[in-house]
Order: C-alpha cells, then structure tokens, then sequence
C-alpha cells in the first residue's frame, strides 16, 4: 500500500468512527430532550442501543420520512408519527400511556385549525395572541373601538408596549412543534375532580382573572403560563400571581386601557367611575411581564364565531363574549391543540357551586346585559361536537 493510500485508509477509518460516537450522543441528546417533553417530536431511534443499527435505522426511516412528506407536499410530524409507531411499537406504547395519563395523546399538529375550519370555513389561522409594536397595520382591529378592535386608544397602547418591550410568548414554547393548550374555566364544575396533573403537563396553561391556584393544586394544577385578566378581576398582591406567568390583559371598554398604563407609569388612578367594581391601584407584575391580547379573538369570536349582534361593531346588549370564549378563539389560532376544563354553567343544579373557589351558588347567575349565555353555550357544544376542542370536565 502506498503511503498516501495508507493515510487515506485511516483517516477514512477515523471518520468512520467519529460519525458513529456523533450519531449515538446525539440519539442521546434526542431521547433526553423526548424524556422531557414527552409528546414532542419523537425520535424513531430511541430504543436501539447497538449505535451501528441505530445510524443504519435513522438513516433509512429519515429517507422514507422525506418522501413520504415530499408525496403529500408537506413535511408533518404527524406522518414521522406514524412512521414512529409502525417501526418502534414498544416506544409508542409507553410514550402513549405516560400521555394518555398526563396530557391524552401524542400531540396532533394542526388539530385544532383543521377541525374548526370543516365547521366554519372562513377560519383562517394566523393571528398573534398578542399585540406587538405593528398592531396599527392590522386592519381587522383597526377599526373597532374596545373590546373589538383598538380604535380611539392607539396612543395608549403605544405607550403600553413602550415599556412592556415584548410581545411574545417566551422563545421556548414559541420553538414547540406542536403545542398542546389547556383553558382552565373558573366553574365549580372543576372541584374534586384531581386534574391538577393533568392540567400542568399541558404546555400552555391559560386561567382566566382571579381564578385561585393555591389551595386548589390538586384540582387545577399549580402551572400557568398566563393569565388572562380586565381590570375589575386583577389580582392586586403579589403572592396572588404565580411566578413566570404572563398577565395578559384584555380591555373590555376603552377606559381599561387607560387604567393599564396608569398602573405601568405608577400614575395616581383619579376615578374609578366607570368600572363595574373596584380595580386595583396597582399592579405587582412587571411590564416584561404583560401582554395585551389581541382584541382581533373579541371580535371573531362574536361576530363570526358565535354569531352575536354587530350593533355596528360597538358594545351593545348582548354581544359582548365571555373571557373563556375569547380564550378558547386566542387558542384555536395559536395552539395545535386546546383543551378546556371548568367551562360551563349548569343551571340544573341550583345548588352547585358555581365557582370552584367560592361558596357562590349556581343559582346566583343572573340573566346578563352584555353576554349571551345560552348562544355561547350552544358554540361551545357545537365545538365539543366537532371535536374542535376537548372538554375535560364535559361541562359544556
Ligand atoms: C369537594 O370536597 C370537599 C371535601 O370532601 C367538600 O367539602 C366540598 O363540598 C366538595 N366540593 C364539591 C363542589 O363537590
Ligand atoms: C386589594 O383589593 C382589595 C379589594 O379588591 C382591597 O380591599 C385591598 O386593600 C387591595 N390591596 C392592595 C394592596 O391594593
Ligand atoms: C341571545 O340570543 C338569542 C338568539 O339570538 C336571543 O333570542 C336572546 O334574546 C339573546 N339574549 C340576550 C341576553 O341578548
């Protein structure tokens, strides 16, 4: 053998062996991070332990994965998915069952849009949760006043995310491939029922105003990533707000934008005329930590979703959504897969509690001026029905 042929020789052989060490720490790397996000995109390879079988396996399933997505046009990893079971059932089944206890299920991609757009065709998905620093050119909000749209309090909101600086959620659920969202309602219908597990392995945890976690962990998890609130149901101490969450703000009238800024600038609240009950005087989170929600899920919502009276695009009797509503219209475009609890009043029940953390009775509900109840169950049922949503209370 010539030296050079030589040389050759070994460097092939070395190369040989340092894509076999890469390949298997990386298959490491892959099944660790899968052990921390169970239902995240599966690797194909994680029970093969020979390195050389597993390059071999990778190398084969990743070409048949590329022409499976090239056929269809789209790559998904609901098609790696089904790739993953048929080569690897021992991995399905435990991933499956680990999921079927927390959370129910591999993620599917693009669940939620698919499902809502074969019963409202118009849906179309993209919109931001949140306002950022270009809602101006969003023509749907430009032109409504509050709780639809921005109009008449464009220079607030400016001032607003001035200082909140961010508009997003953070980097690590936005690099989630498929996300998996849980809108936890405040009813009554949520005591004693121990899902607290399961609510805190979904990847978006959404409550909604003062709806208490401690002393209710067991039933409703200790996770949120956000809550979602109007003036008259913030929280004012600190301890009441979980670290890490997101207060996301959400105006009802165009005076709630006011009382946002004022609470972020520290200026004095001179009236509180207006509210429908009194609103803290200050706010305990930090502008990095607020978010405006995108009054774009108001209107859709009423208007195109539950079909209430556009009354000209103004508030009027009746056309005004719930939060939980809006909640589960802000998911719908932002999560692959939303999922409710606590949602429904069930008026059957007089004596039932109406919220989990009170002693309120559900016989205490009065007729509202602003929501329509009966039709915004009758949506709610329409999407359980189509399989849009899961309700894991079935209160709806
Ligand atoms: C839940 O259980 C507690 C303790 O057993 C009981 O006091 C309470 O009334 C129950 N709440 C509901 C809504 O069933
Ligand atoms: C918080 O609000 C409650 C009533 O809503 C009020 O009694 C209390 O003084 C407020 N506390 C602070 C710190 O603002
Ligand atoms: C709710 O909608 C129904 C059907 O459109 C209507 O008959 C009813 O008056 C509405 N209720 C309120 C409170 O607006």
């Amino acid at each position: 053998m010539k030296p050079t042929h030589k040389l050759l020789f070994v460097l092939c052989s070395i190369m040989v062996v340092v894509f076999i060490y890469y390949s298997s720490l990386k298959l490491h790397f892959t099944f660790w991070r899968h052990k921390t996000h169970v239902h995240k995109k599966p690797s194909v390879t994680l029970t093969v332990t020979n390195p050389k079988a597993v390059i071999i396996t990778n190398a084969k399933v990743t070409t048949e994965l590329d022409l499976d997505a090239a056929s269809k046009g789209r790559p998904g990893d609901s098609e790696e998915l089904e790739q993953q079971s048929t080569l690897d059932r021992k991995f399905s089944t435990t991933s499956a069952q680990q999921d079927n206890k927390l959370g129910g299920g591999a993620c599917m991609r693009g669940h939620a849009a698919t499902k809502i757009a074969a019963i409202f065709p118009k849906f179309t998905k993209p919109m931001p949760m949140f306002l950022d620093r270009n809602f101006r050119q969003y023509k749907e909000i430009r032109n409504y006043l509050p709780p639809f749209g921005v109009r008449s309090q464009e220079k607030i909101v400016d001032a607003i995310l001035t200082a909140t600086k961010k508009y997003d959620l953070s980097p690590e659920l936005q690099s989630l491939s498929c996300t998996k969202c849980v809108i936890v309602g405040n009813g009554g219908i949520l005591a004693n029922k121990s899902l607290g597990l399961r609510i805190d392995a979904y990847d978006i945890v959404v409550r909604l105003n003062k709806a208490p976690v401690k002393g209710y962990t067991r039933d409703v998890g200790t996770k949120t990533t956000m809550r979602i609130t109007y003036p008259e149901g913030a929280f004012n101490k600190t301890e009441q707000y979980e670290k890490n969450s997101l207060f996301v703000f959400s105006a009802f009238k165009p005076q709630d934008f006011k009382w946002l800024r004022q609470m972020i600038y520290g200026e004095k609240l001179r009236s509180t005329e207006g509210y429908w009950k009194s609103v803290p005087n200050s706010l305990p989170k930090k502008p990095s930590e607020l978010r405006i929600l995108n009054p774009y899920f108001f209107q859709e919502s009423a208007f195109k979703l539950i079909g209430l009276p556009l009354n000209n695009g103004l508030m009027g009797k009746g056309n005004i959504p719930t939060l939980g509503t809006v909640a589960i219209t802000m998911a719908l475009h932002n999560c692959d897969e939303v999922d409710v609890a606590g949602f429904g009043y069930d008026l059957s029940t007089p004596q039932a509690p109406l919220h989990y953390y009170e002693s309120v009775k559900m016989s205490a509900i009065k007729e509202s001026w602003t929501h329509n109840i009966s039709k915004e169950k009758e949506f709610l049922r329409k999407l359980v029905k189509a399989d849009v949503i899961t309700d894991l209370t079935k209160g709806i």
